[in-house]
C-alpha cells in the first residue's frame, strides 16, 4: 500500500515536473522566439559599392534580381567592390542568402565575358577577431546562385563583401538574394560608413609675404615665357627678380615674368616678394633646354564639373576665380578645356574651328594669359572625340600648329575611336608636331593606360599619361586608382609623369547639374595626400568660382603641395601594407621623406605605424612634422605611429 501510494505520488510528481518544464520552456520560447530580419529591410543606403547605387529588392541597374534565369523578390543588388556591415549582439543565429552575378550584364557580350565576382562573408567576435566564415569562390555571369548558410553565434559584426575576383570591376553586378538573418536578441542593425563633418586642417596663410609654388621651371629656348611668382601675403605686394637671363622681364606689381630666352642653360633666379610686413626670398632654378613640365602640372580642367556642357564663360569664370580665390598664389597655373569645344573644319584648309559655345579660342587664351595663367585644350587621336566632336586623325600636325597659333600651352589627347591603332605611332605624330611648335605645349596622353604608356610615353614626347580609366567621385574609384599606382614610380620624373586622372573634390557632375563630391572629408584628404605623394598632375575638377572653404583648404596647403612639386620629382612607393591599411613614402630633394599613413577601413579608426627602416632611414632620431596641420609632432626613433580616421590619412614628413 505504502509502496503503491509512493509510486502514485512519484508519478504525480513526474507529471507535475514535466508540465512545469514544458510550461517554462514554452514561456522561454515565448520570450525569445527566433526572429528574422531581411537584408533589404536594413536598407540599401548603408551599402558601399564600386559603381552605381545599391538597391533593395532590385539589381544595381534597377531590374528584378535575377541570377541564371532565376528571379528573386527580396535581396540587395550591388556592385563590386561592395561592403555591407551589420551589427549583431553575439546572439544572432544564422545568415542565409543566395548569391551570384546578376543576369542584367549579359545584355552585352563584354559584360557576359568580363563579369566576375567573389562573395565573402566575414564576421568579428567580441574580442575583435575578424574571420572569413564563407566564400563563394569566383562566380561568373550565368552561373546558378550559390547558397550561403552560416552560424552567427558569438559574432558582433557581420561583413558582406563583394570582391572583383582580382580582374577589375567592370560589369561586376552582384546580388545577395533572399538574404536574411535569424536572431534571438537585439535586432541586427546596418552600420553606416564613418563620415565626419568637413574640417579644415590647413592653417591660414600668414600676412607676411611667402613665395610658394615650384622651385624649378623648364622652358625651351625661343618659346614665349610666362611664369607668375606665386606668393601669399597681404596685398599690395611688389616683386623683384635677380639673375633673370637676357630676354626676360618682370612686372614688379603682378609678379609676372615674360619674354623669350634664347640661350640654353641653368639660371638661378632670386625671387623677392615684399609687402608692408616684410620680405620673402626664394631661388627659382630656370632650366632653359628641351625639357618642360619639370614639376607635375597644376591647374583646372572642365570635364569632372561641366562635362560636355562646358562653355567659354565657364572657363573664364574658373580662370578669374583661380586668381580671385588666391589659388594662383600657390602655383595653380593651367586652365584646361576638355571635350566638346570642337566645331567643324574649314572646308578649304582643313583647319579646325571651335563651336558656337567657344566663339573665339584665341581671345580666350589671351584673357587667361592676361591673368598670369596658362591655358590648355583637348583633342582625340581618332576621327572623333569621345563625345563625338571632330577628332585630330589625319590633322595631327595641323591641329597642334593651330593651337600654338591661338596661344595654347597644354593639350590632352584622348583615345576614343583609336582601338586597333598602335598608340606609340598615333601619339608620336602629336609629339613630333609639338617639338616643332613655336611655343611650349605640355603633352598629356590620355589612352587610359592601354599598352603601358609609362613605358613609351616619354619617348613619343609625352609629359604625362593616364594610367587608368576615368575617375569618379567615389571611394572605390579614387582609392583603386590611387593605390593602384604601386610599381609605377620608376617611370615618373621631371618632365614625364604618371597621371592617375583629375581631382574629384568640390562640386562635380560631368554636365550642367553639379553636386558636391561624394567623397567624405577624410576621403578627400586621402585623395589630395595620395596624389601629392604620387607626384601626380593636379587638375581641379570643380568650378573654382563655386569652391567652398573646405575645398580651398584642401588645395592651398603649401606643405602638402610641396610634396607634389618637389624638384627631385620622385613618385611615392607603397612601403608597407596590411589588410586595411597602407603606408606610402617618397624621398624629397632635401633627403627628408614624405609619408602617408592610410586607413582603408570604412568603419573603424586605426593605429598605423611606419617603421623608419622601411624608409631606408637608419637608427637615430628624426623630427616628424604633420603636413596638413603644419606642426612638428616631436622627435621619434625606430617608428612613428598615429591614429587614422576611417578612409583617412595622416601625412607626415620625416627629417633626418
Ligand atoms: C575620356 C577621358 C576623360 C574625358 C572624356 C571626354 O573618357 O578619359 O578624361 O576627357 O573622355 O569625353
Amino acid at each position: 500500500m505504502f509502496a503503491r501510494q509512493s509510486l502514485f505520488q512519484k508519478n504525480n510528481l513526474f507529471i507535475f515536473l514535466s508540465a512545469a518544464l514544458m510550461l517554462l520552456s514554452f514561456s522561454c520560447s515565448q520570450k525569445k522566439p527566433v526572429s528574422v530580419v531581411w537584408l533589404d529591410e536594413l536598407g540599401a543606403e548603408p551599402a558601399i559599392e564600386g559603381w552605381g547605387e545599391s538597391q533593395a529588392n532590385k539589381s544595381v541597374d534597377g531590374n528584378p534580381l535575377t541570377i541564371a534565369g532565376q528571379s528573386f523578390e527580396r535581396g540587395l543588388g550591388t556592385h563590386a567592390e561592395g561592403r555591407y556591415r551589420i551589427k549583431l549582439d553575439g546572439k544572432a543565429k544564422s545568415f542565409h542568402a543566395l548569391v551570384g552575378v546578376d543576369d542584367e550584364i549579359k545584355k552585352t557580350q563584354q559584360g557576359a565575358e568580363r563579369a566576375s565576382v567573389e562573395f565573402i562573408v566575414s564576421a568579428t567576435d567580441k574580442k575583435n577577431n575578424k574571420k572569413i566564415i564563407w566564400k563563394s569562390g569566383v562566380m561568373k555571369a550565368g552561373e546558378p546562385a550559390r547558397e550561403v548558410n552560416v552560424e552567427l553565434k558569438g559574432f558582433v559584426y557581420l561583413d558582406l563583401i563583394v570582391s572583383d575576383a582580382g580582374d577589375g570591376m567592370p560589369y561586376d553586378h552582384a546580388d545577395w538574394c533572399e538574404a536574411k538573418i535569424e536572431y534571438l536578441g537585439m535586432k541586427p542593425e546596418a552600420v553606416k560608413p564613418y563620415v565626419s563633418k568637413p574640417y579644415i586642417l590647413t592653417p591660414p596663410a600668414p600676412p607676411e609675404p611667402r613665395i610658394n609654388g615650384p622651385k624649378v621651371f623648364g622652358v625651351r629656348p625661343g618659346s614665349p615665357f610666362l611664369f607668375t611668382i606665386p606668393a601669399t601675403g597681404e596685398r599690395p605686394m611688389t616683386f623683384e627678380a635677380e639673375g633673370l637671363p637676357a630676354g626676360l622681364k618682370l612686372d614688379g606689381s603682378t609678379g609676372q615674368i615674360t619674354g623669350v630666352v634664347d640661350k640654353p642653360g641653368t639660371y638661378l633666379v632670386k625671387l623677392i616678394a615684399r609687402n608692408r610686413l616684410g620680405t620673402a626670398e626664394r631661388t627659382l632654378r630656370l632650366e632653359v633646354g628641351d625639357k618642360i613640365c619639370l614639376t607635375p602640372p597644376m591647374g583646372w580642367n572642365s570635364w569632372n564639373c561641366w562635362g560636355c556642357s562646358v562653355t567659354a564663360e565657364n572657363v573664364r569664370q574658373s580662370a578669374r576665380a583661380m586668381v580671385e580665390k588666391g589659388l594662383i598664389n600657390y602655383g595653380w597655373t593651367y586652365i584646361n578645356i576638355d571635350d566638346c569645344w570642337h566645331g567643324k573644319r574649314d572646308p578649304k584648309t582643313g583647319e579646325i574651328r571651335s563651336n558656337e559655345k567657344f566663339p573665339d579660342m584665341k581671345a580666350l587664351a589671351d584673357y587667361v594669359h592676361s591673368l598670369g595663367l596658362k591655358i590648355g585644350l583637348y583633342t582625340d587621336c581618332g576621327p572623333k572625340t569621345c563625345a563625338g566632336y571632330e577628332g585630330s586623325e589625319g590633322h595631327e600636325e595641323q591641329d597642334i600648329m593651330t593651337y600654338a597659333k591661338w596661344g595654347y600651352d597644354y593639350v590632352k589627347i584622348d583615345w576614343c575611336y583609336c582601338e586597333g591603332k598602335d598608340p606609340r605611332v598615333a601619339y608620336k605624330k602629336f609629339g613630333d608636331a609639338i617639338k616643332k611648335a613655336p611655343r611650349d605645349i605640355v603633352f598629356s596622353i590620355c589612352n587610359w593606360g592601354r599598352e603601358n604608356p609609362w613605358e613609351w610615353g616619354e619617348s613619343v614626347g609625352g609629359n604625362l599619361w593616364r594610367t587608368t580609366g576615368d575617375i569618379t567621385d567615389t571611394w572605390v574609384s579614387m582609392s583603386r586608382i590611387g593605390f593602384g599606382q604601386a610599381g609605377l614610380s620608376k617611370y615618373a620624373g621631371p618632365g614625364h609623369w604618371n597621371d592617375p586622372d583629375m581631382l574629384v573634390v568640390g562640386k562635380v557632375g560631368w554636365g550642367p547639374d553639379l553636386r558636391p563630391t561624394r567623397l567624405t572629408p577624410d576621403e578627400q584628404y586621402t585623395h589630395i595626400s595620395l596624389w601629392c605623394l604620387l607626384a601626380a598632375p593636379l587638375l581641379i575638377g570643380c568650378p573654382i568660382e563655386q569652391m567652398d572653404d573646405f575645398t580651398l583648404g584642401l588645395l592651398t596647403n603649401v606643405e602638402v603641395l610641396e610634396v607634389d612639386q618637389d624638384p627631385l620629382g620622385r613618385q611615392a612607393d607603397r612601403v608597407a601594407e596590411g589588410e586595411n591599411y597602407q603606408v606610402w613614402a617618397k624621398e624629397m630633394e632635401d633627403g627628408s621623406r614624405a609619408v602617408g599613413l592610410f586607413n582603408l577601413d570604412p568603419y573603424d579608426h586605426m593605429k598605423i605605424r611606419v617603421n623608419f627602416s622601411d624608409l631606408g632611414l637608419g637608427s637615430g632620431s628624426y623630427r616628424v612634422r604633420d603636413l596638413w596641420r603644419q606642426k612638428d609632432l616631436g622627435t621619434f626613433s625606430k617608428y612613428f605611429e598615429a591614429e587614422v580616421a576611417p578612409h583617412g590619412v595622416v601625412l607626415i614628413r620625416i627629417f633626418p
